[in-house]
């Protein structure tokens, strides 16, 4: 089984969030968590961006043992000069430099031309190997750079001595076939391409951030960046969680995995959702707090006779209790009379149809029906019935 390695930029990327602020607190009980979790990699921050963040990457980096902690810069030796001072104390340092390569980044953003990309990254990258054994280099954009330049700025990179090579879809354009080809050229057509590790590094634009880092995968990516929660830059990165059930639940299918400690991870995303402020959706997969729960009669039958019938994963596997059987108006007599031996009724078939059938009324009115709801209905029954 091929290990995938995971970088964690719930901290960096994730804290790009519009509204998202951590302090050195809680970026630090963040990254003890990560830890707890497995992640290989913890990208802390942007030193260059702030005194502030600086500050908050170094307390990372001085307290984190179990993963490696990196610094982003700019191409820019200032920008790599705050990472070297961020990372003062780092058990396992490394740089995460980037320039944008596509032609759009390019003409509007940098006005540089393709021989002054190449120049500036490896410039840039050369400058850093005197501090930094571990350096990854970034083609920000890469998903809208033409593939031959990419070609071109890899072998540079790898030439110049990065040890990762990532290559981000920006602006989330990418479908997974075009992303997945990406992976499969440069395995292909960059020497010495064995010799360092690809990384994947995608956004959720069209919803395809996953599923472009799966497709990755599947031609010969290393490493997923991506975040807790999936949270980050407009609609977000690549949720780590998703994609390490994805490989788990379909190992058979993929043949990779990643070391990380599933058990971690709904406490993992509820600590970021605390600390963000990012509330996680319902039907988030994975982590949502619907993941589990189940409604409809039909289903909950099947559940009640055989997990299976209606759960891929099971909810033990993240660390939750057990899954929930929702009680509502698409609920079915066997989840209701279950239900009345778990709160400690004992009826005999006709009080549970009478109650069962008090229940639907009650449905219908009401879009959950919870336990006291029950409870106050039965009370109410019981005290209406002769002695
Ligand atoms: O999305 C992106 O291109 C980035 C880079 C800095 C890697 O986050
Ligand atoms: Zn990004």
């Amino acid at each position: 089984m091929r290990k995938i390695h995971i970088f964690d930029t719930t901290l960096r990327d994730g804290e790009q969030s519009p509204g998202v602020n951590l302090n050195t607190k809680e970026k630090l009980e963040i990254a003890y968590q990560l830890e707890k979790l497995g992640v290989d990699r913890i990208e802390a921050g942007f030193p260059a961006a702030s005194p502030g963040d600086l500050a908050a990457v170094n307390a990372v980096a001085r307290a984190v043992k179990n993963a490696s902690v990196i610094g982003l810069a700019r191409s820019r030796e200032q920008d790599i000069d705050a990472v070297v001072e961020a990372l003062k104390g780092a058990q396992d340092p490394a740089l995460h430099v980037f320039l944008a390569t596509s032609p759009i980044h390019r003409k509007h953003k940098l006005r540089m031309e393709k021989d002054q990309v190449l120049e500036t990254a490896e410039r840039a990258i050369k400058y850093a190997k005197q501090y930094f054994s571990k350096i990854e280099f970034s083609a920000e954009d890469a998903g809208r750079t033409e593939l031959d330049f990419l070609c071109q700025v890899t072998d540079m990179a790898i030439r110049a001595g990065a040890t990762v090579v990532n290559i981000p879809d920006t602006v989330g354009y990418m479908n997974p076939s075009e992303y997945g080809n990406i992976f499969k050229t440069l395995k292909e057509q960059v020497p010495g391409i064995e010799k360092i590790q690809l990384s994947a590094h995608c956004h959720d634009d069209l919803g395809m951030a996953t599923a472009n880092a799966l497709a990755a995968i599947l031609n010969g990516a290393d490493q997923i960046e991506g975040t807790i929660n999936g949270i980050g830059e407009r609609a977000g990165n690549t949720a780590i969680e998703e994609v390490a059930m994805a490989l788990a639940t379909r190992a058979d299918f993929f043949g990779a995995t990643t070391t990380l400690n599933l058990r971690e991870i709904a406490k993992t995303s509820r600590l970021v959702s605390k600390l963000t402020g990012m509330i996680v959706p319902g039907n988030k997969a994975i982590v949502g707090a619907n993941a589990f729960a189940h409604e409809s009669g039909i289903h909950q039958d099947g559940m009640l006779k055989e997990k299976t019938t209606y759960e891929i994963i099971s909810p033990e596997t993240i660390g939750l209790r057990d899954s929930k059987l929702v009680l509502g108006k698409h609920s079915g007599r066997a989840a209701f009379r279950e239900k009345l031996i778990d709160l400690g009724y004992e009826l005999d078939e006709e009080a549970v149809n009478t109650a069962f059938a008090k229940f639907k009324d009650l449905a219908d009115k009401k879009k959950n029906v919870m336990d006291e709801d029950i409870r106050a209905m039965l009370e109410e029954k019981l005290a209406e019935s002769p002695e």
